[in-house]
């Protein structure tokens, strides 16, 4: 070995020994006749001490630049009185250096690596190997590593063995665009990169595996956002003969075991567990943010009758807030402003030092306008939202200003709130398109005493499905599978998928469905997700090692990149502009 220790390693115990150290320069100072140099590694840092009557030493230091990296000799010695640093695991003692080596040489830095404003992200991303370099960054990447061991080690415990699964493959559909990867040696044909691998899971089962997991790489070509990324981890998990009752406790367990094991959190279970339907109602979408206290109200019943305004159709909708002292006019303005452009009226009711005025009181009954302020015990500046229009368009701009307004009003908690989102309905209508869509994947079960829907109404059937949303995030989902070949072809005849259709992409996996297929089910979980959480970031470029820009490029390599004429040749390609429409439709 080039060392002897890390830098994080030596403390006063090792005062007296003669060690050998490798690392990059974080910072170094001269003080006229000695220089200081603190060296980092993954571990953390160390003072060196050269002093100017070590000649070669001293002239070879004095070369030194941020980010070369050394190989110091030396001795371990205690920092004179007063000098300790009690910041630092290695603050009691230094290294006076008596050889010193230059390994490597460092360029100028496009930026100081524990640079205290925040870097522009595309220089991070330019230099992701610098970026890397920093103590945020490392911790991230060591989390992760932590997260991964941890569920290694419960699933194989819990007798579930890790399985590849191709990345050659054919389409899984999980609702975004294919990769395409061209065939050299089948001209005209290509690969599509796993959006999951849900297919090869349930063949697993049906190849009698019975508990299969793996940290799988999946591949889905979306739009990107914070919390997507055209390339992701999932802890993907499926077993046999179980219910819907066995996954949910396996992964509670799991959450349970790895927030204890990782963060030291005692996290309570069983989670929470809504309906969709009560999830949509009451929060406004199908991921709530259970650390903000306040839930979205149904006022219907109270109002529809007892008011002037709206029309007889309109649902009514409120969100109320204890205290909001700063409410004003303009924010009125600009809250309703927001409302109108979703296509909804929002009004409110505001309780002052004396009484609760609103722009609706004189619209609204005595009996109703007495009968809202006892439901929610108003106090002095508490502030009701009142929102009325189609329950479809209502429903989610509550949802997001309920969002917006509990970071606005700091009424997130710092809390890790879990919870459950059960009995999704198994289709959509699919507006565009004029057909039904999977609600998650064309593999999640009906509820089996709902089959005879199937035929009627399409859209009364409920999925044997769930979703995990860790602090409005959705951190993963599963669902009991369908594993009756001819159940499974009518639901893709629902798809409106043609015979020829169903056999040309599904036809293996229907065909193995016909070999003797266990019951079975599983989840898969958002592992980047689920590390963006645990590090307290907000993106989950900051868990991965190297990420995709919003328009899915890596700055670092410049990929997707050209290739050559002969490179496509080979493959039988050629490239065609796109049409204006194409172009159109892709926005
Ligand atoms: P689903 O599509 O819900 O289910 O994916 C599971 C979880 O993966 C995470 N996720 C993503 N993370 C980062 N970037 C993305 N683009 C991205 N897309 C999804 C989410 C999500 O909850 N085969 C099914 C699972 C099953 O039924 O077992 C599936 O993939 O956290």
């Amino acid at each position: 070995m080039l060392r002897t220790h890390n830098c994080g390693i030596l403390r006063k115990e090792d005062i007296g020994k003669e060690v050998l150290l490798t690392g990059w320069v974080n910072r170094r100072r001269d003080h006229g006749g000695v220089i200081f140099i603190d060296l980092r590694d993954r571990w953390g840092l160390t003072q060196l001490v050269i002093d100017s009557n070590q000649q070669e030493v001293y002239q070879c230091a004095n070369n030194v630049k941020s980010e070369f990296v050394l190989q110091a000799k030396g001795l371990v010695r205690a920092r004179p009185e007063g000098l300790a640093n009690p910041k630092i695991p290695t603050g009691e003692i230094e290294v006076a250096v008596s050889e010193l080596t230059i390994l490597s040489e460092s360029k100028p830095l496009p930026f100081e690596i524990e640079e205290k404003n925040e870097t522009d992200e595309s220089l991070r991303l330019r230099y992701r190997y610098l970026d890397l370099r920093r103590t945020r960054m490392q911790k991230n990447l060591i989390l992760r590593h932590q997260i991964c061991q941890v569920v290694r080690r419960y699933l194989s415990e819990r007798q579930f063995i890790e399985v590849e699964t191709p990345f050659l493959t054919k389409s899984t559909p999980e609702g975004a665009r294919d990769f395409l990867v061209p065939s050299r040696l089948n001209e005209g044909n290509f690969y599509a990169l796993p959006q999951s691998p849900q297919l090869f899971k349930q063949i697993l089962m049906i190849a009698g595996y019975d508990r299969y997991f793996q940290i799988a790489k999946c591949f889905r070509d979306e739009d990107l956002r914070a919390d997507r990324q055209p390339e992701f981890s999932q802890v993907d998990i499926e077993m046999s003969f179980v219910e819907r009752e066995d996954i949910l406790e396996l992964i509670e367990t799991m959450m349970k075991k790895l927030f204890y094991e990782v963060l030291e959190i005692n996290l309570e279970t069983p989670f929470p567990r809504m309906s969709y339907d009560e999830a949509m109602n009451r929060y406004g979408c199908d991921k709530p943010d259970l650390r903000i206290s306040c839930a979205i109200d149904d006022l219907s019943q109270l109002l529809q009758d007892a008011i002037e305004v709206g029309s007889k159709n309109d649902s009514w909708k409120g969100l109320f807030f204890q205290e909001w002292k700063s409410f004003s006019r303009k924010k009125a303005d600009l809250l309703s402003q927001m409302a109108k452009n979703a296509g909804v009226s929002l009004s409110y009711i505001k309780q002052g030092k004396q009484e609760a005025t609103s722009p609706l009181k004189n619209k609204i009954s005595e009996v109703a306008w007495r009968k809202l302020l006892e439901k929610y015990s108003f106090q002095e500046d508490s502030l009701l939202l009142v929102a009325w229009g189609e329950s479809q368009k209502v429903l989610p701009f509550l949802g997001n200003l309920r969002v917006n307004l509990g970071e606005e009003l700091n009424l997130i908690q710092n809390q890790f709130k879990f919870c459950w989102v059960l009995d999704f309905p198994l289709f959509e209508w699919n507006v565009e398109e004029n057909r039904w869509d999977s609600m998650h994947h064309p593999f999640t079960a009906p509820c089996l005493d709902q089959l005879n829907h199937l035929d009627i109404d399409p859209s009364q059937v409920k999925a044997q499905a769930y979703d995990i949303v860790l602090n409005g995030f959705e951190i993963g989902g599963g669902s009991i599978r369908i594993h009756r070949s001819d159940l499974q072809e009518k639901i893709f005849q629902l798809l409106n998928l043609s015979e020829a259709e169903i056999q040309q992409k599904f036809g293996y996996f229907i065909e193995a469905l016909q070999y003797g297929c266990p019951p079975h089910g599983g989840i898969a979980l958002g592992l980047d997700r689920i590390v963006m959480l645990m590090c307290g970031e907000s993106s989950i470029r900051e868990t991965m090692a190297f990420p995709k820009t919003q328009k899915g490029t890596c700055l670092m390599s410049g990929a997707p990149s050209p290739v050559s004429d002969d490179q496509l040749m080979v493959l039988g390609i050629q490239l065609r502009k796109k049409k204006e429409s194409q172009i159109v439709k892709d926005r």
